[in-house]
């Protein structure tokens, strides 16, 4: 694993995006993968602004988001539809019909998700997906417990994300319970990743997931069986890691011998 630290959100962000630039510079058609919440927000605007000011294009671009609340329509406020769209997509270049999230109102939720995996195969495959993760150690929503080759399917939220994310909603009883997501197994397949952790109150989680032994308990652990995964963190999320000195030190040579060491 890559650990990038920043001193602010606002570097780390920036760090990320830049690495999306360069992939996006090497392949234009890029599958990517995408997430929500608040911790991409600050990479999101550093890409409308690349696209805006640097006429970084996103026009053969294609996505997929890991998940959607259950139960909620595109059109919803809070819905994860809505969500890329105001704060992504509406002020890229990219086509509409490219940007793929889960059905949130999908009656037959089995054939849906299969779909969805058909979906992500026929794209050729995800080349670099965006994460973040929740209090309680998930990528997707993928809450504990979930099997580290779980696929798109139906999952409960746990009663941590209800309360993590009830912020967001007028009443925390108008948290959905269920939502669809894209698994672990789905997740572990991918090219690339992306995961992004900013603030103190990550901190434990975050060593957790990439310094403690894997566990189904917290679902980012697995990302330690993926090959090439760069973890941008700002200071206050670092804080808990063990081998800051080690990754500071990778990241000097990255720069000495001008490649990226995972
Ligand atoms: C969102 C997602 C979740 C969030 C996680 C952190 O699409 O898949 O795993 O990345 O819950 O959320 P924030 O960034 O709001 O702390």
């Amino acid at each position: 694993m890559r650990v990038i630290i920043r001193k602010t959100y606002e570097e780390m962000s920036k760090e990320a995006a830049a690495l999306v630039k360069k992939r996006l510079q090497q392949k234009p058609n890029l599958v990517l993968g995408l997430a929500t919440g608040s911790t991409p927000l600050g990479l999101y605007r550093e890409l409308i602004r690349l696209h805006q000011e640097e006429n970084l294009s996103f026009k053969n671009v294609r996505t997929f988001n890991l998940d959607e609340y259950y139960g909620l329509a595109p059109t919803h406020q809070q819905s994860y539809r809505y969500f890329m769209d105001t704060n992504l997509f509406n002020h890229l270049d990219i086509d509409k019909k490219n940007t793929r999230v889960p059905d949130g109102m999908a009656a037959d939720v089995e054939a849906f998700c299969l779909a969805y995996e058909e979906a992500i195969r026929r794209s050729g495959g995800i080349d670099l997906q965006v994460l973040g993760i929740g209090g309680d150690g998930h990528i997707g929503f993928n809450e504990p417990g979930s099997s580290l080759a779980s696929r798109t399917r139906l999952v409960a939220l746990d009663e941590q994300t209800i309360n993590d994310n009830a912020r967001f909603f007028a009443r925390k009883e108008d948290v959905p319970r269920f939502a669809i997501t894209m698994g672990v197994g789905t997740v572990l397949e991918v090219r690339e990743i992306i995961l992004l952790v900013n603030g103190a109150k990550k901190a434990e989680i975050l060593a957790r997931a990439i310094e403690g032994p894997v566990t189904s308990l917290i679902s980012a652990s697995a990302l330690q069986f993926h090959q090439r995964v760069s973890v941008f963190l700002d200071e206050p999320a670092a804080s808990a890691l063990k081998r800051v000195a080690y990754y500071r030190f990778s990241e000097e040579a990255e720069k000495k011998i001008g490649r990226e060491i995972f």
